[in-house]
């Protein structure tokens, strides 16, 4: 067995040992084996919003990896940071810190709408939930509320795959957890194309924004420390409600005087146009988890970003401390590859291009409701659309499971040379922020030839 990292390695026999080593001795995350072994792509270069596998095939991948390579593949300079600090000085001993780190927490601050935030840095998404959690407990024990332990959150959203984390959103990543963090509350998430409920929007979202106080009197205010919602939600298919949704959940959480987290792991850093998505509707959460885009990941990063108000509550003696340590969080290497990614970001201005993008990227979709099969289209706030595909416009009936959507649409996007690897009932598009509207043309084009060839496919 050779164990050959060259890129440029592309011959038959060197692709068959390849699978044959991923298929006996790798874990897929949340695939099933039989559905990928000896045929697991493999990809060695990357351009843009383009990737390049092993044989040479290019895509366009537009997914941004698992939502988070917002400033696109192949950025040289993120890996000239890396290395510049790995061979200064990699990590620091302990109870130390390093020039990256301390220019992070001040960049974060920066670009943050409360510009007195300070940053608890970890490894990535779920950790951040974990430590924004965490963080909401201990403040609320701190500030008169010792016995607050309730979280309340979504159902149908995600918020990691950690014990804590998968309990907030009850996804199929809770899969063998058994019992739910105690605490752990869920209510109607926003849904805009089936309203939970009957009447107008706007009247329905502050109804499912109005269950979080129902849930938070209900339990006892006292006995609550957080609401956590992300402001778009990517896992329910992106959902984007309207402004009144986030104003009501800021006033909820100012009355019961319950800290206000907005899970941003996905839409932090200029997902939706903004670098932060409730400045969209000009709302301020107490505390934001970020990862994903923070470094385009080019290295793992995420954190918990909290207001000064809440923050400041943690300067003082022993009882103030807040007692969390994560050995790699806001690792060096990580944040000097995430402020060299940031630095790309302001340069060439992608959080405006991912306004200005959205709103084409949204307007081109509208094309699609030429298929019968499209329901509906999500977006027009940064770069993050959907196309929910249904069997029956007018009762919005979703396809039955037997239409094999998830297995064939896919591939049809794949043989259009179009990375969608999550496209089912709904077609996320979560491109890097750096993409051209001839690069749009092609995905909205390839979506349209798979949907046409889904349409024959199924006998419409
Ligand atoms: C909203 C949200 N929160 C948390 C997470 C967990 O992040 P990670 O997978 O980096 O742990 C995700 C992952 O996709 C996410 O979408």
């Amino acid at each position: 067995m050779t164990l050959n990292t060259t890129p440029e390695t592309t011959s038959g026999e060197r692709i068959e040992e390849l699978q044959q080593m991923a298929g006996d001795h790798m874990f897929m995350h949340a695939a099933q084996i039989n559905d990928w072994r000896g045929n697991l792509k493999v990809y060695v270069k990357g351009d843009g919003v383009w990737v390049e596998t092993l044989d040479g095939q290019r895509h366009l991948d537009a997914m941004a990896g698992l939502w988070y390579k917002s400033a696109g593949y192949g950025r040289t300079e993120i890996a000239d940071a890396v290395y510049a600090q790995m061979t200064a000085i990699d990590s620091p001993p302990a109870g130390s810190s390093t020039i990256p780190q301390i220019e992070l927490s001040g960049k974060v601050a920066e670009l943050y709408p409360d510009h007195g935030a300070r940053s608890f840095f970890v490894s990535g998404g779920s950790e951040a939930v974990e430590t924004a959690v965490k963080m909401a407990k201990k403040y609320s024990q701190l500030n008169g509320k010792g016995g607050a332990f309730k979280v309340v959150s979504r159902r149908y959203s995600y918020h990691g795959g950690t014990a804590m984390s998968v309990s907030l959103g009850r996804s199929p990543a809770a899969d063998p957890m058994g019992p739910e963090m105690p605490g752990a509350l869920h209510v109607t998430n926003w849904n805009s194309y089936r309203l939970p409920f009957d009447g107008d929007p706007v009247d329905v979202a502050v109804k499912c924004a109005d269950e979080m106080e129902e849930v938070i009197i209900h339990q006892g205010p006292e006995t609550v420390a957080a609401i956590i919602a992300e402001p778009v939600s990517a896992a329910f298919g992106i959902q984007i409600p309207p402004a009144e949704y986030w104003h009501r959940l800021r006033e909820i959480a100012d009355k019961h005087k319950v800290v206000l987290i907005a899970d941003e792991v996905i839409t932090g850093f200029g997902r939706l146009g903004e670098w932060f998505g409730p400045t969209n509707w000009g709302i301020q959460p107490d505390i934001t988890t970020v990862a994903k885009a923070i470094t385009s990941g080019y290295a793992p990063l995420g954190a918990a970003i909290a207001t000064k108000r809440i923050a400041d509550a943690f300067i003082g003696g022993p009882d103030e401390t807040f007692r969390h340590l994560i050995t790699f969080g806001g690792h060096p290497i990580a944040s000097a590859a995430a402020l060299a990614n940031l630095r790309i970001f302001e340069r060439e201005d992608l959080v405006g291009n991912s306004k200005r993008m959205g709103t084409y990227l949204f307007e081109q979709l509208q094309g699609l409701y030429n298929r019968k099969i499209v329901g509906d289209v999500r977006g027009g706030l940064g770069l993050l659309a959907a196309v929910e595909l249904v069997a029956d416009r007018d009762s919005k009936t979703a396809f039955p499971p037997s239409a094999g959507l998830a297995k064939k649409l896919p591939k049809m996007l794949f043989d259009r040379d179009i990375i969608s690897f999550r496209a089912g009932d709904v077609i996320s598009i979560c491109p890097p922020l750096c993409i051209s509207k001839d690069e749009i043309d092609f995905i909205i084009s390839a979506i349209d030839g798979a949907l046409e060839e889904l349409e024959n496919d199924l006998g419409f």
